[in-house]
């Protein structure tokens, strides 16, 4: 990108659409066509999209953005996020800008082991079956194992069995087993729910009773991704706002999830704002991380926030962050999908693994941005600067004129599309 006349490179916010696809061209390795696929000129076509769901009449569209400034474990990515709320990629870059001063983002994950569960029911004596299943380990691990010899053959495969005795239900009790899978760099539902099917018939063999569910289990918490970060105290000064309060303000914001469900669902939806952009631009299943975080978020028995703030012995803010993270780079709309396929060629990845640290990773930049605002001068200011373009288009501004009438709506302090209609019919009447 070409510098300006004042010899600084302008920032990706301010450049064209034009000029971040050329940006894309000569600061990635992204061919044209990967690009086309990103900027929505390409991509998924309708046939490719008739292949994936049924009855398809088209596809639909989300925006794109790149967040800047992310460092994951000392490397530079790129991260794109599909989402529709302002304020969401730009939160991102500027949380993952303060992060960097302090090092960055440190992330890890732990295997990629997803549980397959089967509900075992009409059992005479549960107790005896759950004990017998157990003794059979090694010939259900073995049976699993042979049903996907190539995931076998990448590493993956059946790790173990747990049996779980649910001694209280609407039904009374039955018995519960847990196939642990790991799945490499897939998701994994497809490998997990064939294992849990294929193994059925033994179960119902060695216990005399009836398997009826066989699926894998959204609370992925053998699946954990990880990620914390350290912000410089001198980072956090903020207009009139001392660092120490921006600081403080912010493990305030914090506690107050970390004590209230009704705070923490809100607390854990801006972490899920970035989570999801990251999950759905890379083609993955997002209602199954949803599922599993907020699941996971409440697993002590009361829903909590998954990400804690406080302070270390020099007074930087430290967060955290822990999290389900079932994504894949490999089988479903990942490998299908061409803008999914680009996307993960941006950040630069190659296992499964590294993608849910980037993504974790994410989560914990968008909570810090959000608390950062809602600690300080609230999330209204700078969320509709942006809010009044999508009212301004909404009214009928086209081109120039969007961030015209965006910048007047915020300077008069009304952004609501009646007045935004008003001021374009005000600006047709004055040019008639
Ligand atoms: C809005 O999409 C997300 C926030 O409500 C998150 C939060 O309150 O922490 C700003």
């Amino acid at each position: 990108m070409a510098e300006t006349s004042t010899g600084t490179t302008p920032k990706f916010y301010d450049l064209t659409l034009e000029q971040r696809w050329q940006w894309l061209q000569t600061h990635t390795n992204l061919s044209a066509e990967e690009i086309a696929a990103l900027s929505g000129k390409a991509g998924l076509s309708a046939e490719q999209a008739d292949h994936m769901i049924e009855n398809v009449i088209g596809t639909f569209a989300l925006p794109l953005g790149i967040a800047r400034h992310f460092v994951v474990n000392g490397r530079e990515v790129l991260v794109p996020m599909a989402v529709e709320e302002p304020s969401v990629v730009a939160g991102a870059s500027f949380a993952a800008r303060l992060a960097r001063a302090g090092g960055g983002f440190t992330a890890h994950t732990t295997e990629p082991h997803m549980i397959g569960q089967m509900q075992i029911l009409d059992l005479p004596d549960p107790s005896s079956a759950r004990l017998r299943l157990l003794e059979a380990r090694e010939a259900l691990l073995a049976e699993a194992a042979a049903v996907d010899p190539v995931l076998q053959r990448l590493g993956g495969g059946p790790r173990d069995l747990e049996v779980r005795l649910i001694e209280s239900s609407p039904i009374g009790p039955f018995l519960v087993l847990h196939l642990i899978y790991d799945v490499r760099d897939a998701m994994g539902a497809n490998a997990v729910n064939t294992a849990v099917e294929r193994l059925a018939g033994r179960v119902q063999a060695i216990t005399g009773g009836r398997v009826l569910l066989r699926i894998l289990s959204n609370l992925a918490d053998r699946r954990l991704a990880r990620a914390r970060c350290t912000i410089p105290l001198r980072e956090l000064a903020f207009g009139d706002f001392r660092p120490e309060t921006v600081r403080d303000g912010i493990i305030a914001a914090w506690a107050f999830a970390a004590a209230d469900p009704y705070r923490a669902a809100t607390h854990n939806k801006g972490i899920m704002n970035g989570v999801d952009a990251v999950v759905i631009a890379t083609g993955n299943d997002w209602r199954a991380v949803e599922a599993g975080a907020h699941a996971y978020a409440a697993r002590s028995g009361r829903y909590t926030s998954l990400s804690t703030w406080g302070k270390d012995a020099e007074g930087n803010l430290v967060g955290t962050l822990e999290m389900p993270l079932a994504v894949g780079i490999v089988g479903g709309a990942t490998r299908v999908h061409p803008a999914a396929r680009a996307a993960l060629k941006l950040m630069g990845v190659s296992t499964a693994r590294e993608l849910a640290e980037i993504i974790v990773s994410v989560g914990l930049a968008q909570n810090l941005a959000a608390l950062r605002a809602l600690a300080t001068e609230g999330i209204q200011r700078g969320h509709m600067a942006l809010h009044a373009r999508q009212v301004a288009i909404a009214a009928g501004a086209t081109g120039e004129m969007i961030e015209r009438l965006a910048e007047q709506l915020v300077r008069e302090n009304t952004v609501r599309i009646d007045r935004a209609e008003e001021i374009l019919r005000e600006w047709s009447q004055k040019h008639s």
